[in-house]
């Protein structure tokens, strides 16, 4: 059993899920748009990786037997400038993802509800790898700068990526 408070705001983590998934695949369109395929691979990985977030979320809500009420979802933006201001937007939105499940792991904590806590320790643990992994390519790309051969080489890293294991 999960309080009204709990319930609400994993109504908007849900959504906050969903958000990501969208704005990873809108990053994606924008690098394949410009022709950096491995940096769409790995950004498509990442909205599938999201949805999977989400679907998480909705399973844990599903199974403490409340009634999940969707959200909408806000419009990613279509343009990003470069590959690097790509994943700098990805750094910072990963950041704010980090925070909220802090303030919702500190409402858990004090509302003594173990199993909610639990969930989202699963995803405090995400976050760390994914803001990790993100940090690692910007500092790839600051190091290459507009050199075409580096760019190349980042790409191709990047294009290969394994597809997420499946989590819910
Ligand atoms: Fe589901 Fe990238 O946080």
């Amino acid at each position: 059993m999960i309080s009204d408070s709990m319930e609400k705001e994993l109504f908007n983590q849900l959504n906050h899920e969903f958000h990501s998934a969208y704005l990873y695949l809108a990053m994606s369109a924008y690098c394949s748009n410009i022709e950096f395929n491995g940096a769409a691979r790995w950004l498509k990985l990442q909205y599938e990786e999201e949805i999977l977030h989400a679907t998480k979320i909705y399973n844990y809500l599903i199974e403490q037997g409340v009634h999940v009420i969707l959200k909408e979802i806000p419009q990613p933006p279509s343009e990003f400038g470069s590959v690097l201001e790509v994943f700098i937007a990805s750094r910072d939105h990963e950041q704010q993802m980090t925070a909220r499940l802090n303030v919702l792991s500190d409402l858990a904590l004090r509302e003594k509800d173990h199993a909610t806590y639990n969930l989202l320790q699963w995803f405090v643990n995400e976050q760390v790898e994914e803001e990790a992994s993100v940090g690692e390519i910007i500092s790839k790309l600051k190091l290459v700068k507009s050199d075409g051969y580096g760019l190349l080489m980042v790409d191709n890293e990047l294009g290969s990526r394994a597809a997420p294991a499946a989590t819910a």
